[in-house]
């Protein structure tokens, strides 16, 4: 196992953000895991583990462990007519095993082609774009037990799988680390193509036949025209969560904000785009030094070099306080602070 001391992170998040680790340990198996929590020289000190750092907001450096998960392989373990069974080391980059599916006919994860991350982060907040989320192609998991080192299988009831939530970021917060996840792909790929603007892409690409290929490079055609590419300005996507709020407080807001948006929940309930709500407060574009809110998706606060996370989470508590003065909604979070 590689270990470094006293290393910058700036290469390790996607907001680019320039903190130390005390110590950043490579793992790539589950002995590198025992090593680490059970048996080695770490053990009395505070660890993290580290998958793409593309949720992640550092406001200071990591005095302790930081783990960055390399654990790889992609293995079909079952086929039948209609689908197969994949299982995918967490540690794989999450877009090149979408490009690995859609290479092969597999179906399920095309509309959630480019989210950035590893394959272990992705069912932590049940990922989601275009109309599709992780649970529908989720079959199940493997993790490692800090406490004990034992291997625990998690099929997708134990999850308890929400809006960018599961357990992992609830009740077994810090307890686990996702290994291995089991995917369930469809070799008859029905598609959804109805959300946003996916089909007018389509359009645009002169699009005839429906394929994961095309379905792919349609979404990553509107992410790359919408969002910043990390390696150009520092970012973690989606910086909070789209709202839910009672249909008789949205209704009340509509009266007096007419083009306000919303997605229905069920009969009591909408979800708001936190980005329509930020850019009608005025903070589409805002930028105060090196750090902003996007000036294409105003849902994405960003790091134009020099920026640090400590301002990013001032600006986004400002962020908050000016959407709960404006529009009574509180906004919460999408992105892990440390
Ligand atoms: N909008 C604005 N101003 C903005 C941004 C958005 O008015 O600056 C409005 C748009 O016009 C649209 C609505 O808000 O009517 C929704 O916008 P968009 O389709 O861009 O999606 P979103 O709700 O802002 C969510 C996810 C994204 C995902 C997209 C597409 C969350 C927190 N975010 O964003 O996920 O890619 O839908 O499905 O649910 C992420 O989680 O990091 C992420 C990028």
């Amino acid at each position: 196992m590689i270990v470094q001391q006293n290393v910058s992170l700036k290469a390790y998040n996607t907001f680019r953000l320039d903190v130390n680790a005390g110590y950043l340990a490579v793992v790539d198996s589950l002995e590198d895991l025992d090593e680490i929590y059970q048996t080695g020289r770490f053990r009395a000190q505070k660890k993290m583990i580290l998958g793409g750092g593309s949720n992640l907001l550092f406001t200071r450096g990591f005095t302790g462990v930081v783990a960055k998960n390399e654990i790889r392989g992609i293995q079909v373990q079952n086929e039948t007519e209609e689908d197969v069974l994949v299982s995918v080391g967490s540690g794989e980059n999450w877009h090149q095993f979408v490009l690995w599916c859609v290479e092969r006919g597999y179906g399920g994860v095309e509309n959630l082609s480019l989210i950035p991350g590893t394959v272990g982060a992705a069912p932590m907040q049940n990922i989601g774009a275009y109309g599709v989320e992780l649970k529908e192609v989720f079959h199940s998991l493997e993790a490692y037990e800090i406490k004990s080192g034992k291997t625990v299988s998690f099929f997708k009831e134990d999850c308890k799988f929400d809006y960018r939530f599961s357990i992992f970021k609830g009740e077994l917060r810090d307890d686990f680390i996702i290994t291995k996840v089991f995917f369930k792909l469809s070799k008859k790929p029905t598609f959804n193509i109805t959300y946003g603007a996916i089909q007018e892409t389509l359009e645009k690409m002169g699009v005839t036949e429906l394929t994961l290929k095309n379905v792919s490079q349609a979404v990553i055609n509107i992410r790359q025209s919408k969002l910043p590419d990390p390696i150009d300005i520092g970012n973690a996507g989606s910086f909070f969560k789209n709202p839910i709020v009672e249909k008789l407080h949205f209704e009340a807001l509509e009266a007096q904000f007419e083009d306000i948006k919303c997605y229905p929940i069920d009969d009591e309930k909408v979800k708001v785009p936190a980005g329509w709500l930020i850019e009608n407060a005025g903070w589409k574009g805002y930028r105060d030094g090196d750090i902003g809110v996007h000036h294409k998706q105003a849902l994405v606060l960003v790091n134009y070099g020099m920026g640090r996370g400590k301002d990013i989470f001032k600006l986004s508590n400002e962020i908050k306080k000016s959407i709960q003065g404006k529009f009574g909604i509180e906004l919460e979070r999408e992105v892990n602070v440390v």
